[in-house]
């Protein structure tokens, strides 16, 4: 039995080694018992990520998800921001030429909107000739699962008679709000993504949502955001189906709202990371002492506060985060990614003696973090959150309530929704200010109302849990997921 890692090398002649095509099982994988419907081992499936951390960690957790089901699975990726193949010998890796350069200098979200147009322009051709190439191996290829990003793939796809499948690595309710400006125009709604809008009033047909929850980035091209939101929409409509990192349970609402609009089938199979244990999808180094720092501190004590892979704040937020912890009196453990602070590598702008008078014996300071194992940690109270769709859910997972600083994109929906409709957390309404920040603090970690979002929350805890057993509904969902791809 060959265990072959294979990095094709895209220029080579020969044929690409075939992952290990068999089954592999994991001990802690619930799914693991299913073989209704099973394909036969060599089915294969393509994965295209989006080359974001946020992104390419629910792809690949699919991935595995699919293996899991006896799919073979070839990962069609970006040199830059590529995943790590040795964490992943079942796979089979191939790298779409061209992606490296041209990609590091798009990926600050400044460009996003470049960067969506030119992969979904300048990188269809490449796409066409790599599926293409494995298309006529002997495995084949049964369906292409893209990111929704990846609209341009469509055609690709429509012209190699290729089924494809998207996954939106968000939530449906940030999904609703997301694709909103062009379904409001379609519908006749002058309200458009042009406007920055700061109002509490409530968005109608999007309720709970306030106007100044709508996604708002780069405010100096209305219209290119327009454009590439209409084609993306178009591109979910054309998909055969959708898949969503996200449970029933929680969304029952929102997909039946959604599926007015988009008629496709959703299959719901989240949370995605509780399919198999902390997975090495970081595309960082994740610092393995904050584990051991936690062992020295009592349940519930620790906030954990972690901002995610993109978002950067100015040395003033970040002076106001570093007063906030300081002024809270809690025991915190602080991720700060370097160069998340405008102008700083990492550390040098916290006030002299800073380090020394408050972050020693009660604070610690890494670079990035094992974060689903500290959620999962006894000591873990809270987490201070830029409400990124993977920390909302891993949150959930593990029933730790949450303190919501969300910047862009979902993750202004995400954090309404944990205030407001599943009550398991608080939002920080005025951005960084440290008085807020404090009381934030002491009203997650401390007061009677912070012991109402536990509750809360371990009650939906509870609920992922039996989702994801047999006849549970994510487990339904994959089962129904599979015998779907089976009927291409
Ligand atoms: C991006 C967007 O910002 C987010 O809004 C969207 O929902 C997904 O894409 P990101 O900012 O990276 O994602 O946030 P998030 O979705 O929360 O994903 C971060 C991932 O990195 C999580 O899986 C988390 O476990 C991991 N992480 C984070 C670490 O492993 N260590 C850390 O220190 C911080």
């Amino acid at each position: 039995m060959s265990n072959i890692i294979s990095t094709i090398d895209f220029n080579s002649t020969t044929t690409c080694n075939q992952s290990n095509p068999t089954h592999q099982t994991h001990p802690h994988n619930p799914m693991d018992t299913t073989t209704a419907g099973k394909p036969s081992n060599g089915h294969r499936l393509v994965f295209l990520p989006l080359p974001y951390q946020g992104h390419v960690s629910p792809m690949l957790q699919l991935a595995n998800i699919l293996h899991s089901k006896g799919f073979s699975i070839t990962i069609l990726h970006t040199l830059f921001n590529s995943p790590n193949p040795t964490n992943y010998p079942h796979f089979t890796f191939l790298p779409i030429p061209g992606t490296g350069d041209e990609l590091h200098s798009l990926i600050d979200l400044k460009n996003i909107l470049r960067l969506l147009n030119y992969i979904n322009a300048d990188l269809v051709d490449p796409i066409r000739v790599c599926l293409n190439r494995l298309m006529l191996e002997e495995d084949g290829v049964a369906c292409l699962i893209t990111d929704v990003h990846w609209f341009g793939t469509q055609s690709v796809a429509d012209d190699l008679i290729l089924p494809r499948i998207v996954h939106r690595t968000s939530n449906i309710s940030s999904f609703r709000s997301f694709v909103a400006p062009v379904l409001l125009r379609d519908k006749g709604s002058v309200r458009g993504c042009d406007e920055e809008v700061k109002s509490e009033a409530s968005v109608s047909r999007l309720e709970p949502l306030k106007d100044k929850d709508l996604p708002k980035f780069l405010p100096n091209d209305p219209e290119g955001k327009y454009k590439i939101l209409e084609l993306t929409v178009k591109g979910i409509k054309q998909a055969r189906a959708l898949i969503w990192n996200t449970f029933k349970e929680l969304e029952e609402h929102e997909l039946e709202a959604l599926s007015q609009d988009f008629p496709n089938p959703h299959f719901l199979i989240g949370p995605f990371h509780k399919f198999f244990p902390a997975s090495s999808s970081s595309l960082l180094t994740q610092d393995q002492e904050s584990l051991s720092w936690l062992d020295k501190h009592p349940p519930n004590s620790v906030l954990y506060v972690s901002f995610g892979s993109l978002v950067r704040v100015e040395e003033s937020q970040f002076l106001e985060i570093a007063w906030g912890l300081a002024n809270s009196k809690q025991p915190f453990l602080w991720v700060v990614r370097p160069g998340s602070v405008e102008g700083s590598e990492w550390l040098e702008c916290l006030p002299d003696g800073f380090l020394e008078r408050i972050v020693e014996g009660r604070g610690y300071i890494v670079k990035w973090a094992p974060q689903q194992d500290v959620l999962a940690h006894p000591a873990t109270g809270g987490f201070w959150t830029h409400s990124g769709w993977n920390s909302t859910l891993e949150s959930i997972c593990e029933g730790v309530p949450m303190i919501c600083s969300p910047s862009f994109g979902d993750q202004l929906l995400n954090a309404r929704y944990v205030s407001d409709v599943w009550k398991i957390g608080v939002k920080l309404e005025n951005g960084f200010e440290r008085g807020e920040i404090q009381s934030a603090i002491k009203k997650v970690m401390a007061d009677e109302e912070g012991l109402e979002f536990r509750n809360k929350i371990v009650n939906i805890k509870g609920k992922v849990n039996f989702c994801l057993k047999k006849g549970g509904s994510s487990y339904s969902s994959l089962e129904d997921l599979v015998n779907y791809i089976l009927s291409f």
